[in-house]
């Protein structure tokens, strides 16, 4: 090319007002040029091998396992590998890649690093409950750094499906109900395990997932058919997948579920109209386990057919199944595919491979050293332990909590003991024998001027066959063989020896997660059997309640003075409760999904819409839209959580009730402390579109500040509300908002709030 004086200067002047868009692109093309340099020297079998990725060891989900992974690398028909860790594991198996492959391309090595690594956080769904995005994007950078010091540089999260539905297992992978808050989570998600620089050794390659729509899986059971129309999709489900996509997400999961009748692997309008034209994703698609494979019995056809649709529909990756690697190459010679399919998605592995530098040096994430130091360290347990203590909700209080470190406690119950079920479900790279139980640091935080005596009252349920079910991870599980009369008789013994009872109840972590969907939310009638025994002998019972989802605990509500959800809470979890049950850590949690009263109330929902035969108060009325048998209300609201001290709050102020075009508003609560003790509160803002084109949600969460008050203090919460917060899909799926009126709400949870109107004109 001859030099040209003119564009010269044009580019020289775009480099200095735009250096991180230069820079990016130079990047790009240099990585373009690398990947293309690559790609011209690879077969096309070579080129499908770097599509397949295989289950290296410790978690398999599905019925299909890999096999004679060793020779395929040598033959360069593997590109990624997971559920394989330690530095030497995968130095070893790099190794083979790099030094006994024809084009030694490197592997990319994955792992569902979900909730932490070996320092366990709270669940997800504990965790979108502390509200607290510092907090979030810390656990996901801790769980980065421990697990690329050892060997790994990729994870299967965040998982950010939005779920309404209690039934389903895995709303405890996720952040709840709302597309707001599930937003903010997976940015913030992204960018603790992404950081600034994916080639640096201590950030690892994040995959949202999964795409798209799988909480909505009909009835909450697993992997069912789900439809919706487009407008919930774009209003309330695909948010969190668009905020980890704008947050730099590096590579995308697609769904075992079909969206509007095509499984989301094979979902062209998903997997590229969406996904890469309207978004703009430019990353790596990787199948869910045997996704691809499971639209044979979706009755999509046989395994090359599908294959085939999943690869021009826009997946890149194929996890486990190796349909791409056993029939992709024939559907080319038959040309039901084409070259420049094959090609897209082999770039997009190796891109993914080049972002993480494992071309410059595959051994990068290989660091001995870094593997004893740096995992399960005191500081990373500390934040686990911090977090966790965050990210409980007090659900009822009637004076009795925070405990005093003085006098005699009987800690009762199948979870009290139960270190191996502190983690939570989807912990595969945990060490539970590390964990801590609630007995351990209920003793420890108490000190010794407590006496803390143990019972265990209860098997979590006597469904023997329900709680094998729950061992798919082999989580040990050691029933007591004792009668149940004689656990309760034991516990009340206890009980009456003691000055308050702590109840340490609720689900087993594998009653939740993958394919663990039920439709009994109650507690297990052995467990309620042992509370109302120790409700008999008249003394103060706090349940501590561990939970996968919002359980219906209705009953415990009315009989208790006081409930303390702590989801699970993580290695740490023993010590976060003890912290939160003797006040050192004042309780600021909030439900980031509805409790509904029963199961027949599902889904419930904070921003449902009003109908045109709304219930006014909270009375049955005949031909309104309400239940014969339950109220309407749920039995907590989102956002719902308390604090052992008292928080009050001004009305509302507006800097002005009408604005016009491109104005600010500003709206104003001040927030009183008016308890004994410190504590945070999350304020929260909601927004009505009172008239509209479409019907609109009574209100959705447009902002959130948590915000520590001493006792006594008070301080001015603001929030700027732009025309850009007032936008919604409309029924032509067009994104815009419509001039009118609205109300603003401001409060401590979905329904105790403060409200002020205000129009807004073009
Ligand atoms: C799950 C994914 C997970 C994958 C790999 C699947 O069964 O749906 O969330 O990342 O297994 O373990």
């Amino acid at each position: 090319m001859k030099y040209n004086a003119p564009l010269f200067r044009i580019l020289m002047i775009l480099a200095f007002l735009l250096p991180g868009t230069v820079h990016s692109q130079t990047a790009a093309s240099k990585m373009n040029q690398f990947v293309s340099g690559l790609m011209a020297k690879m077969t096309v079998q070579e080129k499908i091998g770097q599509l397949n990725l295989v289950v290296g060891g410790e978690a398999t989900t599905g019925s299909v396992v890999s096999t004679g992974v060793e020779e395929k690398i040598k033959q360069g028909k593997v590109g990624g590998i997971f559920s394989v860790s330690s530095p030497q594991r995968i130095r070893s198996i790099q190794e083979l890649a790099v030094q006994q492959s024809r084009l030694k391309i490197p592997i990319i090595f994955g792992m569902d690093v979900i909730h932490g690594y070996r320092t366990i956080f709270p669940i997800p769904l504990g965790l979108a409950a502390s509200w607290d995005m510092q907090r979030i994007e810390q656990s996901a950078r801790i769980a980065a750094q421990e697990a690329t010091a050892d060997g790994l540089n990729w994870t299967f999260s965040p998982m950010v499906d939005i779920s309404r539905d209690p039934r389903w297992g895995r709303i405890s992978e996720g952040s709840g109900e709302d597309p707001f808050l599930g937003s903010a989570i997976a940015a913030a998600m992204v960018k603790g395990y992404q950081g600034k620089d994916l080639s640096a050794d201590n950030t690892l390659l994040a995959c949202v997932k999964h795409f798209a729509l799988y909480g909505a899986a009909e009835a909450g059971r697993d992997y069912h058919s789900v439809d919706m129309s487009r407008i919930k999709m774009f209003n309330d489900y695909l948010p969190p997948y668009k905020a980890a996509i704008d947050a730099g997400v590096g590579t995308v999961m697609s769904s075992f579920n079909d969206v509007d009748g095509i499984p989301a692997s094979a979902n062209k309008w998903l997997l590229t109209d969406l996904l890469r034209k309207q978004w703009g994703f430019k990353g790596m698609v990787v199948s869910d386990y045997t996704s691809v494979n499971e639209m044979i019995d979706h009755g999509l056809g046989d395994l090359k057919q599908v294959s085939a649709l999943a690869v021009k529909a826009g997946l890149d990756m194929d996890m486990v199944g190796e349909g791409f690697l056993t029939t992709l190459e024939a559907s080319l010679k038959e040309g039901k595919i084409t070259m420049a399919d094959i090609d897209r998605a082999c770039r997009m592995v190796l891109e993914a491979k080049y972002k993480l530098g494992l071309f410059e040096d595959p051994f990068r994430y290989c660091n001995e050293q870094r593997a004893a130091s740096e995992i399960f360290s005191a500081t990373h347990r500390k934040v686990a332990r911090e977090t966790a203590a965050r990210s409980f909700v007090l659900l009822k209080n009637q004076g009795v909590l925070p405990l005093a470190k003085k006098g005699s406690i009987a800690l009762v119950g199948p979870l009290a003991d139960a270190k191996e079920n502190m983690v939570g479900t989807w912990s595969v790279s945990a060490d539970v024998s590390k964990a801590t139980s609630l007995l351990t640091g209920l003793k420890e935080v108490a000190g010794s001027g407590v006496n803390v005596r143990y019972a265990k009252g209860a098997n979590v349920t006597e469904d023997s066959a329900l709680e094998a079910r729950t061992s798919v991870f082999g989580k040990p599980w050691q029933r007591d063989p004792r009668h149940p009369d004689t656990l309760i008789a034991e516990a009340v013994r206890l009980a009456l020896q003691s000055d308050i009872v702590v109840a340490a109840m609720g689900e087993l972590a594998e009653f939740t997660g993958e394919a663990s969907s039920r439709t009994d939310l109650n507690l297990p009638n052995s467990q309620k059997k042992l509370l109302d025994a120790l409700m008999a002998t008249g003394k103060p019972v706090v349940m501590v309640l561990f939970s996968g989802r919002p359980l219906t605990i209705v009953e415990e509500d009315k009989k208790l003075p006081a409930i303390l959800n702590v989801w699970f809470g993580g290695s740490e979890a023993g010590y976060a409760i003890s912290d939160v049950l003797f006040g050192d850590v004042n309780p600021s949690g909030k439900l980031p999904v509805t409790f509904p009263r029963n199961v027949g109330q599902i889904p419930i929902y904070y921003s449902y819409k009003n109908t045109g035969r709304p219930l006014v108060g909270d009375e049955f009325q005949k031909f309104r839209s309400n239940y014969l048998d339950v109220s309407n209300t749920p039995l907590y609201p989102f956002g719902y959580g308390l604090s052992y001290t008292k928080f009050d709050y001004s009305p509302v102020s507006l800097s002005k009730a009408s604005l016009k075009g491109a104005e600010k508003l500003i709206a104003r609560v001040t927030v009183t402390n008016s308890g004994k003790f410190a504590g945070e509160e999350v304020v929260q803002l909601y927004i009505r579109d009172i008239i509209a084109s479409n019907t609109r949600p009574l209100k959705e969460l447009k902002g959130f500040k948590k915000i520590l008050l001493q006792p006594g203090e008070s301080k001015e919460v603001s929030f700027e509300i732009t025309t850009d917060l007032l936008k919604f899909y409309d029924h032509n799926l067009r994104y815009n908002w419509e001039p009118g009126e609205f109300t603003v709400f401001i409060g401590t949870n979905s329904r105790d709030n403060q409200s002020a109107n205000f129009t807004w004109s073009r």
